[in-house]
């Protein structure tokens, strides 16, 4: 069952495991990570010795055909690496339906989707607005894998075939003007991000070399005029201690930038975890929120076989709600997944299946409490709705609102 966290670890785990004690790669898997471990090499020498962190992300993740999200390994899901909250029940695209029908009832037009996966919330998420009555006119996706993309097509065929005529998979966002729904569950999460080390008087950023044992750390001084800014900046507001470590995400702003400008009217939501400025660069986060996945186990190593395990960082929530005002966009909502949940009819969702069905609801029941527990994803998950021209309240956003903390 793959709520069943005794068998399956959410992108956010409690426990962190030590890299010596992870599974071995099968053999034509680890070919897989050797060459993309060669290019990188290659990339280092032709800099000169070391790339920047972002950079190593950005390759491990999404080489063309080597990276993780772009070569064919199962990510997502019970025989993945990790679990996402589609990938938990269908509870949580039924709920997201819901503020999204609100939407639409206001704007018709589209739904949107950026980096969907294996295409399970396209599915819970389009079969429910059928439901309710309320389905756009298309259901975009824009996934920068090739290969996922290829998963995505053929679950719709086989689970949606009766609405597989409205989904529309785009290569580029659309032109501006677009009305509807935008949305994207733990995509901000996968963008490569800066590493950096606060020294007391000025910064390091981290570099990739290659050392004597594999890839290793070095720390230089800043190169990058827009990550010593955003440090700047984050050193004023959050007094950070002499020896913190974190990183930035310089891709965030520009890319919802980009999107801003392509809203008409409508709303962008956007579902990960992550804190608030202030929590996230809080003095006691010391060593920063970077965490790698690999066969449902989390660890904190990197350099670990490039390509076959997920790299991710946690969301600063106060930058996505930056980035969103500069661009024109309101901030109308920001919450925790389970106030988010619980305010679009998780509930009722959950006692229209009971008690007929008492093995059913049980399932569901209990997928329920791993979208929902604070120790799962109900807490660190936050939702957050940046809309233009739409008429507030939001499902979702209703019951609990938090945007004095960001
Ligand atoms: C952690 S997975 C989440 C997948 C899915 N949304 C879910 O919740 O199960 C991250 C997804 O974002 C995609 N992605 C990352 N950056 C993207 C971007 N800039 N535009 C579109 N997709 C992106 C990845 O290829 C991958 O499908």
């Amino acid at each position: 069952m793959p709520g069943n966290t005794a068998t399956t670890a959410t992108t956010v785990p409690g426990r962190m495991h030590n890299p010596d004690d992870l599974p071995q790669p099968a053999s034509a898997a680890a070919a897989l990570s050797e060459a993309l471990g060669g290019q990188i090499v290659r990339e280092i020498e032709a800099a000169g010795g070391a790339i920047p962190f972002s950079r190593y992300m950005e390759l491990c993740l999404y080489a063309p055909g080597l990276g993780y999200y772009s070569a064919g390994q199962r990510k997502f899901g019970t025989g993945g690496d990790f679990v996402t909250a589609p990938e938990v029940s269908a509870l949580f695209g039924r709920c997201l339906a819901r503020g999204c029908a609100a939407v639409l009832q206001q704007t018709g037009g589209d739904v949107l989707e950026f980096g969907a996966g294996s295409g399970r919330l396209a599915v819970d998420l389009l079969g429910e607005l059928d439901v309710l009555g309320c389905l756009p006119r298309q259901y975009y996706i824009l996934e920068r894998s090739a290969d996922l993309q290829q998963r995505q097509q053929q679950l719709l065929r086989r689970e949606l075939p009766r609405l597989i005529e409205r989904v529309v998979w785009l290569d580029r966002l659309p032109p501006a003007g677009f009305r509807g729904v935008m949305l994207a569950n733990e995509v901000l999460d996968a963008m490569a991000v800066e590493r950096f080390h606060w020294k007391g008087a000025a910064a390091a950023q981290y570099f990739v070399a290659q050392g004597m044992a594999g890839f290793e750390w070095r720390e230089q001084p800043v190169e990058s005029p827009p990550l010593q800014a955003a440090i700047d900046r984050l050193v004023a507001a959050c007094q950070l201690p002499a020896g913190y470590v974190s990183e930035i995400n310089l891709s965030l702003g520009p890319w919802i930038s980009s999107i801003a400008g392509r809203l008409g009217e409508g709303m962008l939501l956007l579902v990960d975890y992550g804190y608030a400025r202030d929590e996230y660069y809080h003095p006691q986060r010391s060593s920063g929120t970077l965490m790698c996945h690999y066969r449902q186990r989390a660890h904190a190593d990197p350099f670990l076989w490039p390509g076959l395990q997920d790299i991710t960082a946690h969301v600063d929530f106060t930058a996505v709600a930056e980035a969103a005002s500069a661009a024109g966009l309101t901030v109308s909502g920001y919450t925790s997944q389970a106030w988010f949940l619980l305010d679009s009819g998780l509930e009722g969702l959950l006692q229209a299946a009971g008690p007929t069905d008492s093995v059913a609801y049980l399932q569901l029941a209990q997928q329920a409490k791993t979208l929902m527990l604070p120790g799962e994803m109900g807490e660190r998950f936050k939702c957050i709705a940046l809309t233009r021209g739409i008429e507030p309240p939001l499902p979702g956003f209703r019951m609990q609102d938090f945007r004095c903390r960001l």
